[in-house]
């Protein structure tokens, strides 16, 4: 799908499918909408009286023109109420435009921007919001049914064309475009990661992922440690977990140094990488482990991030962390009441192996903050408890830095991820204790599970400022999540730190 931005009348367009808009309770439309209807006689005034149009948010209105106008069809879309539109809900549009199209079998959509009339959002943010959502709606993974695949290329939309006829404003909507397009590609490399079977996606394929990154890339660089190498490190809370895998486990280190300017700041994304957590000998049941090939989405989040960051070009240095390995049960696998000792020094109990997240993360964390960088920030699949906290749409943030967490939060909101901090309490550190080593991978019962999760991996980042998201529920969608994150891999954390970066 090609998104384009055209100097255009909309009553001009030649296309398959026209998109105009209509805020709730408006009788008369004006601006594009306006000139489209009074080009087609009042139809759309006439029709949305018939058919009791209230220009609900969402609402669709679809008729034949009738070649009254080049356009074959035109879609009303409802804006809702205008005092709460916002970007997300341009997103959603724009899910809705490309939904409706392929119904519709359309090939050739030419819409208006939303927002960018008397709602008074910038054009750019507009272009791009709308871009996002289309992309990312348009999004499946058909990867393992060719015969689906040929089906739904004949009903893709082959472009979608923003049509403007203000010059300037065409400039601004190219460069949203642009961005929009940026960003949905790094969501899309990490959905597609998230979607691939542990089968075919072992802890080797993440290091060829970042290999394919980094080549050809001036600006960034790859470092990998296999077993050997990580031995010499001592890095055995990693390697502890890796045991019970017959697929070696690597860590993998990515930086992109801009290209342009001096750094201003050096952060850390430190990804969770289990291509596949059984539980080991704590193994999981049948209904807990069908899922478990999307443990390493922190890790598919931190390689859509750099799959872009030469064409996103923030001005600060950014390193990409991930301990990739699996979790298995076998022979050689870790028991429950081992004793692990983590590349900082500190000695880990094994009271579950399927609270392995955090044992990798320890090393993981601990490489990180040697690399002396000002800020981290982990992405992990970490608990079950999250989701039974926040549900399968909000991400549990945690960190002992206020104003990392205040920024993202606020960064969310812009990029529609949402998130929702739990609290670090230090009375809870106490259940972490281990009566024959220094830490216990569980705390005493099942209460405040992603609390305790956090407290474990804030052991490992020293004074570093730091900040983890807990996206066990956001990462994968069990059913559409909305207009714009189907099915699967949600490629959750992509956005909201791309959009971070450009803010330190
Ligand atoms: N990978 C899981 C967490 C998870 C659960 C991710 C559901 C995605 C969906 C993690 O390694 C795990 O198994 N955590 C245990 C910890 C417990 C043993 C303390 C959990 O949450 O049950
Ligand atoms: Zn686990
Ligand atoms: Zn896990």
């Amino acid at each position: 799908m090609e998104i384009k931005a055209e100097k255009l009348n909309l009553a001009e367009a030649k296309c398959d499918l026209l998109v105009v808009n209509e805020f709730a309770g408006i009788k008369v439309p004006g601006g594009g909408t306006g000139a489209v209807d009074k080009a087609l006689g009042g139809m759309i005034r006439k029709l949305a009286q018939e058919e009791r149009f209230r220009g609900e948010f969402g609402e669709t209105l679809v008729f034949h023109t009738h070649e009254k106008i080049p356009a074959k069809k035109v879609m009303v879309l409802g804006l809702g109420k205008r005092d709460d539109f916002n970007l997300d809900k341009i997103r959603k549009l724009g899910g809705i435009t490309i939904k409706k199209a392929r119904d519709l079998k359309a090939k050739n959509v030419v819409t208006i921007l939303h927002g960018a009339g008397v709602a008074g959002l910038d054009p750019a943010d507009c272009a791009r919001s709308l871009t996002e959502g289309a992309m990312l709606a348009n999004y499946r993974f058909l990867k393992y049914r060719k015969q689906e695949a040929k089906k739904v290329d004949k009903v893709d939309v082959s472009d979608l064309t923003i049509a403007e006829i203000n010059a300037p404003k065409i400039k601004k909507i190219k460069k949203g475009i642009e961005l929009g397009e940026i960003e949905s590609r790094g969501v899309i490399y990490a959905r597609d990661l998230v979607n691939e079977p542990a089968f075919h996606l072992r802890p080797k394929d993440l290091v060829e992922k970042a290999k394919d990154i980094s080549q050809g890339k001036g600006s960034i660089k790859l470092k990998v440690y296999d077993r050997i190498e990580l031995e010499k490190m001592n890095a055995w809370a990693f390697l502890g977990i890796a045991m019970g895998s017959a697929s070696e486990p690597y860590l993998i280190h990515l930086k992109y140094i801009p290209p342009k300017a001096k750094a201003k700041k050096k952060i850390a994304l430190v990804g969770k990488g289990l291509t596949f957590d059984s539980g080991g000998l704590n193994i999981k049941p049948e209904k807990g482990m069908s899922e478990m090939k999307i443990d390493m989405a922190g890790a598919a989040s931190v390689l859509g991030i750099f799959s872009v960051l030469d064409k996103w070009q923030p001005s600060v240095e950014v390193h990409g962390i991930i301990g990739a390995c699996e979790n298995m049960p076998s022979g050689s696998a870790v028991r429950p009441g081992d004793i692990l000792t983590s590349m900082s020094g500190k000695t880990i109990e094994i009271g579950n192996t399927d609270a392995e997240g955090r044992v990798t993360m320890a090393d993981t964390l601990y490489y990180a903050q040697k690399q002396k960088p000002d800020q981290i920030i982990d992405l992990a699949t970490l608990t079950g408890a999250v989701i039974i906290a926040l549900g399968s749409n909000i991400t549990g943030i945690m960190g002992n830095e206020q104003k990392m967490v205040d920024k993202l939060i606020e960064q969310g909101k812009i990029t529609g991820e949402k998130l929702w901090q739990l609290p670090l309490d230090k009375d809870y550190e106490k259940q972490l204790e281990s009566k024959i080593a220094d830490l216990n991978n569980i705390g005493g019962g099942r209460s405040g599970g992603a609390i305790m999760a956090g407290l474990f991996l804030k052991e490992f980042v020293g004074k570093t400022p730091w900040v983890h998201l807990d996206i066990a529920g956001t990462s994968y969608a069990e059913k559409d999540i909305n207009e714009y994150t189907p099915i699967g891999g949600t490629g959750v954390g992509v956005r909201l730190l791309l959009h971070y970066l450009k803010t330190v």
